[in-house]
């Protein structure tokens, strides 16, 4: 699929007014986006963990406007005015507008809430921004005049070629992308992987793909534990972060290693061999602290907290045969990664020695997902 091939033709039918509702997962990688090109192309292919319970749900109500001349919308978090929101999504608006060229035909209302709360230093710009995707997409379905087929209803409703699911979530995944790159990993699940890999089917650096291959029961229902060191608004917000990697001294090297560490993880998968995924995921995310602590300006987002949480993971593993390990975003919370059999003694050493280092104890319990869910179309 190339640009072109998201340019819709003419719209067939006319429609005043409607609601759609999506409900759209975060998600955590595993081999980090960090650095990316104009027009959100990702310096280096990365790949996720699609999570279950961290999720946004949006409705998206539109009705026709006298004139297409601007964009006009207004946002709600939990039935609140957001206009903080306003910036990040005008300049989504912005960027799909080719490819859904009915945004400045409509007034929107934009009504969304989190399953987990606002202030909890999790990125919500994942979920939010494939829910709000994916519902321009349902919208785009109603104005294209596609066949429904009571029968056999697809996740989206559609049965026609042209506007199949693979089609529907490729889209969604591209327009997505636009608004945060991280969030074209959240529309399907359970692995996703986006950017350019010579070693995955079909990948792109233009939308997220499933992940293709064989993948070990070791995975199942991973578990992924969200530790909340720090509540607080971002130090550095992604964008900015991103933009540090221009010439960044190591930036080469850490894009070839993404690669490298890619193509790593596909036997890893395969063979379900935990002792190289925690080598992997580990790694990846000190790199991408690294990646802050080496850039000009640099940043430490790690609290002290967090590295206490990693010395006593690692202390863990030592005494015992857990295969628990950690992740890192942009930021100093700690997700923990660990099969789903431990969970019973990983939920007891949270409890016992992590909980401590939580700010006023707090923790979130998720683990790998399918994607999003249309809820109300
Ligand atoms: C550290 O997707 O939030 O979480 O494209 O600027 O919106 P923008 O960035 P964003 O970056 C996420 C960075 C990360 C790593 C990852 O999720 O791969």
């Amino acid at each position: 699929m190339t640009i072109q091939d998201f340019i819709p033709k003419a719209y067939t039918t006319v429609v005043e007014s409607g609601s759609v509702t999506w409900e759209s997962p975060s998600n955590i990688a595993l081999v980090k986006y960090w650095g990316k090109k104009e027009h959100q192309i990702p310096a280096n292919p990365s790949i996720s963990f699609t999570l279950s319970g961290c999720k946004t749900k949006t409705t998206l109500s539109y009705s026709k406007k006298e004139t297409s001349d601007d964009f006009s919308f207004d946002v709600f978090l939990d039935g609140e005015h957001k206009d903080s929101f306003k910036p990040k999504i005008e300049t989504f608006f912005k960027r799909v507008e080719v490819y859904v060229p009915f945004v400045k035909d409509y007034h929107f209302k934009i009504e969304t809430e989190n399953t987990f709360p606002h202030s909890s230093g999790i990125a919500s710009s994942a979920s939010g921004m494939s829910a709000l995707a994916l519902c321009l997409m349902s919208i785009e379905m109603k104005l294209s005049d596609v066949i429904q087929s009571p029968s056999t209803p697809l996740r989206t409703g559609s049965t026609e070629r042209v506007f199949n699911d693979d089609y529907f979530n490729q889209k969604a995944s591209f327009l997505a992308r636009l608004g945060s790159g991280s969030a074209c990993r959240s529309i399907e699940g359970d692995i996703v992987g986006w950017g350019l890999h010579k070693d995955i089917t079909g990948s792109s650096d233009l939308y997220g793909v499933k992940y293709p291959f064989e993948v070990h029961e070791s995975f199942k229902n991973y578990q992924d534990t969200i530790l909340l060191v720090d509540k607080g608004e971002k130090q550095v917000s992604s964008t900015v972060g991103h933009g540090l990697m221009h010439n960044h001294p190591f930036a080469e090297q850490r894009f070839d290693q993404a690669h490298k560490n890619l193509s790593m993880l596909i036997n890893v998968f395969k063979e379900g061999n935990l002792d190289e995924f925690i080598k992997i995921v580990e790694s990846e995310a000190l790199t991408l602290h690294a990646m802050m602590m080496t850039s000009l300006p640099y940043f430490i987002l790690m609290k002290p907290n967090t590295l206490e949480i990693i010395n006593k993971i690692w202390a863990y593993r030592e005494t015992s045969d857990s295969k628990l390990c950690f992740t890192l975003d942009a930021g100093a919370n700690v997700h923990l990664l660990y099969p789903e059999k431990e969970t019973e003694k990983v939920l007891e050493f949270i409890k016992n020695e992590l909980v401590a280092h939580c700010q006023n104890g707090h923790y979130i319990c998720d683990q790998i997902g399918f994607g999003a869910r249309l809820i109300i179309n």
